[in-house]
């Protein structure tokens, strides 16, 4: 058995479940193992994705691991475990939290599925990609941080909203850190090649940046008892599949710099090449001074999320 693709999706909230969900509809996996504490609704929802991939002729099925144990052999585990943001909470809030759920499901993927590719989505994404790549012991290429393509595709919607065409034919940038000082980057963001400052003023693109770093936060506003999913769950589905079909494609993710932009040991968001091996290729971005200064700025306050992990003896006992 085994010789078809595994993904595993630990967490089978509306984030993982809607992952699930995606991979199921696309069929690049042979199968998806959610991993939850609620075993019964995993259950549910399991069978019933399982039906939907019939519906649509696709051979995938889901399944449900009832322990970390079940999670063998997976090609890419997804994790999403963790305890959301609630309105009025920062990303950050989650810190402590998070990270000590994060460190149990990482020691039981590299137990149980010591070759897979891990993609982070819990938050704060960046310090707990940070976590999983110190807790796995995995190289760097395996632990990547799902972002970038969620807040460059929020970039995107605005982008249309604001012009009112060119749907489907935008392609806008955001690098660093998912978290309110992102960078958003309308030098590189265009309309179909057209560059946006052709096409919008200096203050629509400053509203814009503004709304693509708080975009989060408005979904939240909006659902008062949680956070977004949808766009989240699909930027999760594209990297699946960049993995997979080991398309080695750009994606912006998140990733440990070692020298890359001039950091070290911290993770932030940049373009990489996604294939079979993960992030297999970082690309460097030519940033003027005012875009260096945002990374630098973004990195900080994911290094200061990591001091304080380190305060804490977070990492005590590991590497
Ligand atoms: C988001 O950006 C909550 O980080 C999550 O929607």
């Amino acid at each position: 058995m085994n010789h078809g693709k595994r993904v595993g999706i630990v967490g089978a909230g509306n984030v993982g479940a809607t992952v699930a969900y995606s991979l199921a509809m696309l069929g690049s996996a042979h199968e998806v193992i959610l991993r939850d504490n609620k075993i019964d609704v995993a259950k549910g929802k399991a069978l019933d994705m399982s039906q939907a991939a019939a519906a649509v002729r696709s051979h995938t099925v889901v399944s449900v691991a009832e322990d970390m144990s079940q999670l063998t052999n997976c090609n890419v585990v997804v994790v999403t475990a963790g305890s959301p943001r609630l309105p009025g909470m920062s990303r950050d809030d989650l810190l402590m939290i998070n990270a000590n759920i994060t460190k149990e499901v990482i020691q039981g993927i590299a137990k149980y599925s010591p070759n897979a590719i891990i993609i982070m989505v819990s938050n704060p994404l960046d310090a707990m990609t940070y976590v999983a790549l110190k807790e796995s012991g995995f190289e760097r290429n395996r632990v990547i941080g799902m972002a970038g393509i969620l807040d460059s595709s929020r970039m995107a919607a605005f982008i249309q909203e604001k012009l009112g065409y060119g749907g489907g034919q935008i392609r806008a940038s955001v690098m660093g850190g998912h978290g309110d000082d992102m960078v958003p980057l309308p030098r590189y963001s265009t309309v179909a090649g057209v560059p946006l400052s052709d096409v919008l003023s200096e203050a629509e693109i400053e509203e814009i940046v503004h709304r693509t770093r708080h975009g989060g936060a408005e979904i939240v506003g909006h659902l008062k008892t949680g956070s977004a999913y949808y766009a989240p769950a699909k930027s999760t589905a594209i990297m699946c599949e960049a993995i997979l079909k080991d398309t080695k494609q750009i994606h912006p993710c998140a990733v440990y710099l070692e020298g890359e932009y001039g950091f070290s040991d911290v993770v932030s968001g940049v373009p990489v090449m996604l294939g079979a091996n993960g992030a297999e290729k970082i690309i460097e971005v030519t940033l003027d001074e005012k875009e260096k200064a945002m990374f630098a700025r973004s990195c900080a306050s994911v290094q200061s999320l990591i001091n304080t992990l380190n305060a804490n003896n977070f990492f005590k006992g590991a590497m």
